[in-house]
């Protein structure tokens, strides 16, 4: 009733003239690019080493610069609503949901919802997937490591959803020492679990599948700046009920806050 997000903005731009040419515009760019930089039996490889690693790939160039350009840019617009959290031995950084990026940065869910970046992740896992639903704020969010100790700890991506939830991770900005720390076929006995390290340049890639990969991003030094975005697919968008209570929980306090991830609901189921 109070709320002051206009709960249809995550589809109104998209919903005119412009934003359907906008659309358009983002999906001709990367299947342009994408039939240069991985054409098709390229992209087979890539999909016979995402299974090999247990459902994880790293790819050092991914997007085309002007996308990678536009993300820069998109962080400047959404400053002001980073969100920090501080939780002892797990986590400390800001982040900025899908909830802000629709009102400040809408390019970034345009990237989200092309259909070619979602075919070629198709291509890549050999799963159908599926959009986030409207309400989960990790579907698009950046994420900043802007002072001295912000991290996160060891974890995996946790499926709520009845089925998948694969996390792509893009490279935005990155002037630190932080570095994606993984562990591969950590939940597959008979495969030795194999350690490694990556520190993502601007428009590299990490995909993988959440329950698969442990990982952690290594803590920032004093005057570092690192910032990802990262994106979420699911292959059955239905979670049950318990399941979106401790979801709905682990977001407030760990990464968004109770604003951001309530204040949405609220806004909907008023309206509705
Ligand atoms: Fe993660």
């Amino acid at each position: 009733m109070n709320s002051t997000v206009n709960p249809a903005s995550a589809h109104t731009f998209g919903g005119n003239a412009a934003g359907r040419e906008r659309k358009q515009a983002v999906d001709e760019i990367l299947a342009a690019h994408l039939q240069r930089t991985s054409p098709e039996p390229q992209t087979a490889r890539r999909h016979q080493a995402f299974d090999d690693q247990g459902a994880f790939l790293y790819l050092e160039d991914f997007l085309p610069r002007e996308f990678t350009e536009k993300l820069v840019e998109a962080v400047h617009a959404v400053t002001p609503a980073i969100n920090r959290n501080y939780l002892p031995g797990h986590k400390q950084g800001g982040s900025v949901s899908r909830h802000a990026i629709d009102e400040l940065a809408p390019f970034i869910a345009e990237l989200y919802r092309s259909p070619v970046l979602i075919r070629w992740l198709e291509k890549i896992s050999g799963d159908t997937l599926q959009e986030s639903p409207a309400d989960d704020p990790h579907a698009y969010a950046l994420y900043f490591y802007t002072k001295a100790g912000d991290h996160i700890g060891w974890h995996y991506d946790t499926s709520y959803y009845d089925g998948r939830r694969y996390t792509l991770l893009l490279g935005v900005m990155d002037d630190s020492s932080c570095r994606l720390e993984y562990e591969l076929h950590t939940r597959t006995p008979e495969i030795a679990d194999q350690p490694g390290s990556v520190q993502i340049p601007p428009g590299g890639l990490v995909f993988f599948d959440g329950d698969k990969l442990r990982h952690r991003i290594t803590p920032a030094r004093a005057n570092e700046f690192r910032v990802s975005l990262t994106f979420e697919y699911v292959t059955n968008p239905n979670m049950r009920p318990w399941q979106r209570f401790v979801s709905n929980m682990k977001d407030s306090i760990a990464y968004f806050g109770f604003g951001q991830v309530f204040r949405r609901k609220g806004g909907k189921n008023g309206a509705a």
